[in-house]
């Protein structure tokens, strides 16, 4: 017997390109492009499920079962690292970790690096690995606020298009990792619906336009 998939699609507009993507790969469900506030959508023939959570949350459904699979950014995997397996790379949500700061901004190395950011795994694993020491500051959002307003020297920050690092005077100094949305499984799920979860996997791939 088939049996039915549990999806964690990343709400906004990320989670719109990536259910194009599962629609074209064969496992549509047409309510889910009504304009509406449920956030869960099936479709039994298909032998999907979809739930819509908020990115930062995927990972953490599908690491404890409640999704089978889900779609979230490397930028989530890389902070939290959860227990999951990351099994493709679908080439959309293309942007950059980066290290941005003033345009101004040297860093001397003489003084402990104040680094504002909602990454603090990569933050940290980036500076050990550079050897060098730093003040963390977690923040939950414009973190761009924080240069300027001398609360850091430097953020650690996702860039896409660069626009708010130059509408606010900062530039990227250092890239840090390219980051892009992966196709997560749970463990056990892969295990025991590995003819399904498969199937979805091959169907997203064939639908993978690299660019
Ligand atoms: C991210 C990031 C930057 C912005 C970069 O924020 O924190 O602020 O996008 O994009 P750009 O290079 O195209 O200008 P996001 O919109 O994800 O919201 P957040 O403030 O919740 O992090």
């Amino acid at each position: 017997m088939k049996q039915m998939i549990n999806v964690a699609l990343p709400k906004g507009r990320l989670g719109d390109q990536v259910y194009d993507m599962f629609e074209l790969a064969g496992y549509p469900c047409a309510a889910i492009r009504e304009n509406n506030r449920r956030l869960v959508f099936e479709n039994e023939d298909a032998g999907v499920r979809y739930f819509w959570v908020k990115p930062s949350d995927v990972a953490i459904y599908v690491e404890r079962g409640a999704a089978d699979i889900g779609v979230a950014g490397k930028d989530i995997l890389l902070e939290y690292r959860p227990e999951i397996y990351e099994l493709l790379d679908l080439h959309i949500g293309k942007c950059n970790m980066c290290v941005a700061a003033k345009k101004e901004f040297y860093d001397d190395g003489k003084k402990t690096l104040r680094v504002a950011t909602k990454f603090v795994h990569i933050a940290k694993a980036y500076y050990e690995q550079q050897g060098r020491d730093i003040d963390v500051i977690q923040l939950n959002g414009s973190i761009e606020l924080a240069p300027l307003l001398g609360l850091s020297d430097v953020i650690v920050d996702i860039v896409e298009t660069g626009k708010t690092l130059k509408e606010n005077d900062l530039e990227p100094k250092q890239q840090i990792v390219p980051i892009s949305a992966r196709l997560i499984s749970n463990k056990v799920s892969f295990k025991f619906k590995h003819t399904e979860i498969s199937a979805i996997r091959d169907a997203l791939q064939a639908q993978i336009t690299i660019k």
